[in-house]
């Protein structure tokens, strides 16, 4: 079948390359030249595991890369819409770069055409682009406007687009259903999975995906309903390990038994330092306009938004208290994509976290496996040092703290850490470590919804400044300071 992508972002990008993957003949547009120059090349603009096989699979072949929309609507039957949806001051989505698309292919429609919204859009969104279409000149009988959202998580985005959970179609026509469900027929009816070259799931073949044919609307709000569960159950465990602290019980224990209930499930109860990336807050603040414009009452989202805000701040706080004070302190950070698979730090909380601490005066070394690229972007007057390596980050650190949940920093060596950090201190953001293990390597250890560990001594490191007074009172050097029982 032939297929149009507009927008090689994250979403655009893996739905263009799978297309490709499953066989059929794809267009991918972007308005922006140095992609598309480095897409040709065969270069990967993300860091997402398969993409690059996929590029250099079809490539040139199955898949081509152009600015011109307008040719790519000719080439297709099935325009899919990826382009970004960013939130606006109110939380709204901003639907203009959707907007722009709609008129752009509205023009260009000369035969029967599918516009298929792939990017993450209010409910409402679907109707509104064909009124668009409408209003620019297309005929009726020429097109149809279907949903079919995209599920997929940076970091497994392709095993999620080729073993999917389920793949929605939101069709209001059945011609326009059909169609979608013959551009998945490879994925619906296992034969992909049975390929001897395909990529592997994580699943054993054959596998054979569900689809679920919906409305247009209900396509929509199973989207943004899926990310506010999901984004509900984080905030949820992450509520409980608070008062998993308050009262002395351990948060990964609750975790372990509250998940085992079949109905409640393991996945997305990891409590840390909040959720973050460019899916889960964009899309909470949306689904929350798109309530309340309809007149309905969800508060629990609010409540959603609101513990997920106060994680970080608690996680600070517990920083304060490990430390004493943060003021001149020497910190390693490790971690600052917004979770471990990605390079991706969009409404990273690792990157808000290192923005409160630098506003509190604290030193910090960075590392990421991943992120380092965009955060020198992110930092560009280098406000952080970046170093090459996790122990390069700790050399003389006041403390190390961990932000995200890269399985490498789990397997470091806790002999080294002690060796490298100027005071024994770690604060883990992600749980990432057995406290009995840290206070078996002498190191102090603070994690979330568990007790605090102390392997080392448990004095608070001073900072800098104070530790000169001290050494200026041992040593008789510089002005003493004046009791305030002496007569001055
Ligand atoms: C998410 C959805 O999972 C995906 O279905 C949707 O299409 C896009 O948004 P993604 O943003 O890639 O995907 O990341 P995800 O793995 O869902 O993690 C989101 C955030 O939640 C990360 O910051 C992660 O660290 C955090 N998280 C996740 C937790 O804090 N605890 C968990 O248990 C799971």
């Amino acid at each position: 079948m032939k297929i149009g992508v507009v927008g090689s972002g994250y979403v655009g990008l893996v739905a263009g390359a799978c297309f490709a993957e499953l066989g059929h003949d794809v267009v991918l547009v972007d308005s922006d030249d140095r992609k598309l120059a480095a897409l040709r090349n065969g270069t990967c603009p993300i860091h997402e595991q398969f993409i690059p096989e996929l590029l250099e699979r079809h490539r040139g072949k199955r898949l081509d890369f152009t600015g011109d929309l307008d040719a790519c609507v000719r080439h297709s039957r099935l325009i899919f819409i990826a382009v970004g949806t960013p939130p606006k001051e109110d939380g709204d989505a901003d639907l203009s770069y959707v907007e722009s698309v709609a008129k752009d292919i509205a023009g260009a429609v000369d035969d029967y055409k599918v516009v298929v919204e792939k990017s993450t859009v209010p409910v409402y969104t679907n109707g509104w682009i064909r009124r668009i279409m409408l209003s620019n000149g297309a005929s009726p009988e020429l097109f149809d406007v279907a949903s079919n959202p995209e599920f997929l998580r940076e970091g497994s985005a392709v095993a999620d687009f080729l073993y999917p959970n389920r793949i929605v179609v939101g069709a209001d026509s059945d011609r326009s259903a059909g169609l979608l469900q013959e551009a998945y027929k490879p994925l619906t009816d296992g034969s992909y999975s049975r390929r001897s070259d395909a990529i592997p799931g994580p699943v054993t073949p054959p596998f054979r995906a569900r689809l679920i044919r919906t409305s247009a609307q209900s396509a929509e709000l199973i989207k943004h309903a899926s990310n506010a569960f999901l984004a509900m159950k984080i905030s949820f465990i992450n509520a409980v390990a608070s008062l998993c602290e308050a009262v002395g019980a351990d948060v990964e224990q609750v975790c372990e038994g509250l998940g085992s209930d079949s109905r409640i499930g393991q996945r997305f109860l990891r409590p840390g330092i909040g959720y973050g990336g460019s899916c889960f807050p964009k899309d909470l603040l949306a689904f929350r306009t798109v309530v309340r414009e309809n007149g309905c009452q969800f508060g629990l989202l609010d409540e959603v938004v609101k513990v997920n805000e106060e994680q970080r701040r608690r996680f600070l706080c517990k920083v304060k208290r490990a430390l004493g004070s943060l003021a001149g302190k020497k910190l390693a950070v490790l971690g600052l994509a917004f979770k471990n698979g990605t390079d991706d730090i969009r409404e990273s909380p690792a990157i808000a976290v290192v923005r409160e601490l630098l506003r509190e005066g604290c030193q910090i070394t960075a590392y990421d496996p991943a992120a380092m690229e965009r955060a020198a972007e992110a930092f560009p007057a280098g406000e952080i040092a970046l170093a090459p390596d996790p122990y390069e980050a700790m050399a003389g650190a006041d403390a190390c703290l961990v932000l995200t949940e890269w399985e490498d920093f789990a397997a470091l060596d806790l002999a080294r850490v002690k060796d490298r950090l100027r005071c024994p201190i770690v604060v883990d953001g992600r749980n990432l470590f057995d406290p009995a293990k840290m206070e078996a390597a002498g190191l102090n250890y603070y994690s979330i919804g568990r007790a605090d560990v102390a392997g080392g001594p448990r004095e608070v490191p001073l900072s800098a400044t104070m530790e000169r007074t001290l050494r200026d009172v041992a040593t008789g050097n510089g002005r003493q300071p004046l009791s305030p029982f002496q007569k001055s």
